[in-house]
């Protein structure tokens, strides 16, 4: 009995299926150190039984396209879903949980939208859902946050969670390339997500982040309350003029505590050249978090690809099957995670950066200035290209630190100006 393999249900053999499979393959003397037992994929759901694949998990492994060949096998003792997307997704976990299988998930969309009533369901029917590959690919930040750092309060978290942004940042910004060129190279190297907008829209790091505060805190953040920018109208002269000041533009996820209560949001901001964050190239993602007994972390590595994530769902996978105690799918006693008490966004205080297109003429920068001043905004440094008198001119402001509803107001008026030329191109500096 002791030797018989785990059974495993596999649904999707994309990108990280097939790396997990490999992994298997390769690490099965290893793993069977570790557990005393193999682990076998029995069962691979996929959408084209037609496709060509080039490589099997095993020779025995049956592929099949409807999901009661998982769902209602005794056989499986667990179901690992890696299909992406919502509702599948949702009705393969709900429907492995009904029926008595743990499962492990890379699906960070899924656990954003629906993660409180699948937690809820796994507490009840006593059975694991795990998803340590839904955050940061190959990074340890689940497991970080749910067993490492169980005894910690997390004062903040400022994290670079998408791997196609930040691999675009760092090529518009290396290679002068823009912005849609940036988007096609992503995509060729399989970093983004099928729908790519879910990336450069934010709203994949937006799925990590609120993934990420229900373990560090043990409240769930809605997804449609979290403030959310994406990197798609970033143009490579504001990553340049964040150069000449000393910043780098990145896509940042940041969440912090405030006398109970919770500031966050995802959005691009400039960070200082000589923070870890701004060394976090290509598609590596980073998570610098700061406990109140452990001080400050940081974790780095490969935040998409195949091998690394697949590398998370074996751990989730060889958890399970060592686990001996109950399941502790939140990292917290509570499955039925309570709403966090949210700050509103624009009370949040920081430094900024503004580019204003304004005409070359006398009298513009007096303007600008006394908005700023009503707003009580304090300029830290200026910039503006020299053009010929009358023509428009980019005018980039850094500011000391300002309520975003302050910044918001003076933009506001800014671009009411008859001679603002566009709309005001507006950072956070972090
Ligand atoms: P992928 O390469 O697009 O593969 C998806 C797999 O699921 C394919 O095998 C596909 O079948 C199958 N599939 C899709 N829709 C299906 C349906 N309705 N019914 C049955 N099978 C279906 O996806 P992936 O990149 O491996 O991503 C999988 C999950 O991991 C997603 O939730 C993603 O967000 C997450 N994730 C991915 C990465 C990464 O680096 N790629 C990193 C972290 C997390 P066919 O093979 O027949 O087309
Ligand atoms: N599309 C995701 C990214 C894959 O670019 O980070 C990993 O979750």
């Amino acid at each position: 009995m002791q030797n018989t393999p785990i059974q495993i249900g596999l649904a999707g053999f994309g990108t990280v299926g097939t790396g997990l499979a490999q992994i298997l393959l390769h690490n099965t003397e290893w793993i069977g150190k570790r557990l005393g037992r193999g682990l076998h994929i029995k069962t691979v759901l996929v959408q084209d039984l037609n496709k060509t694949r080039s490589f099997i998990p095993a020779p025995d492994t049956r592929f099949v396209d409807s999901i009661d060949a998982l769902v209602d096998d005794p056989d499986l003792d667990i179901v690992v879903e890696l299909i992406g997307g919502l509702d599948k997704a949702y009705e393969i976990i709900a429907g492995s949980l009904n029926s008595g299988k743990s499962v492990v998930t890379a699906n960070k969309a899924l656990l954003a939208e629906k993660g409180p009533e699948l937690f809820s369901l796994a507490a009840r029917k006593h059975l694991g859902l795990y998803y340590e590959a839904s955050v940061g690919g190959g990074i340890p930040i689940v497991q970080t946050l749910k067993e490492s750092l169980a005894g910690n309060r997390i004062k903040s978290l400022m994290a670079i969670l998408n791997g196609t942004s930040n691999y675009m940042l760092s090529e518009m910004s290396q290679k002068q390339i823009d912005y849609s060129q940036a988007l096609t190279r992503a995509q060729e190297k399989g970093y983004a997500e099928a729908d790519p907008t879910l990336d450069v829209e934010g709203w994949d790091a937006a799925h990590k982040l609120c993934v990420l505060i229900r373990l560090a805190y043990g409240r769930d953040y809605p997804l449609n309350m979290l403030p959310v920018q994406g990197i798609n109208t970033v143009s490579v002269y504001d990553i340049g003029k964040a150069q000449q000041f000393g910043y780098v533009l990145k896509l940042i996820a940041l969440v912090k505590e405030q006398s109970g209560s919770l500031q966050a949001g995802v959005f691009p901001a400039l960070v200082n050249q000589d923070h870890m964050l701004s060394k976090v190239d290509g598609p590596f993602n980073a998570v610098v978090l700061e406990g109140n007994a452990v001080g400050p972390i940081m974790l780095y590595g490969q935040g998409a690809g195949g091998l690394p994530t697949g590398s998370a769902v074996l751990a989730d996978i060889m958890a399970l099957v060592n686990q001996n105690a109950a399941y502790n799918n939140t990292g917290f006693l509570e499955n039925d995670l309570r709403t966090a008490n949210i700050l509103q966004p624009e009370l949040t205080v920081s430094k900024h950066f503004l580019r204003i297109t304004v005409q070359d003429r006398p009298g513009v920068l007096a303007v600008l200035a006394r908005i700023m001043g009503d707003q009580n905004i304090s300029i830290a440094q200026l910039n503006q290209t020299q053009e010929a008198a009358g023509q428009f001119v980019p005018i980039v402001l850094l500011t000391h630190a300002a309520q975003l509803q302050q910044i918001q107001s003076a933009i506001q008026e800014i671009d009411s100006l008859e001679f603002v030329q566009s709309p005001t191109v507006h950072y956070r500096i972090l």
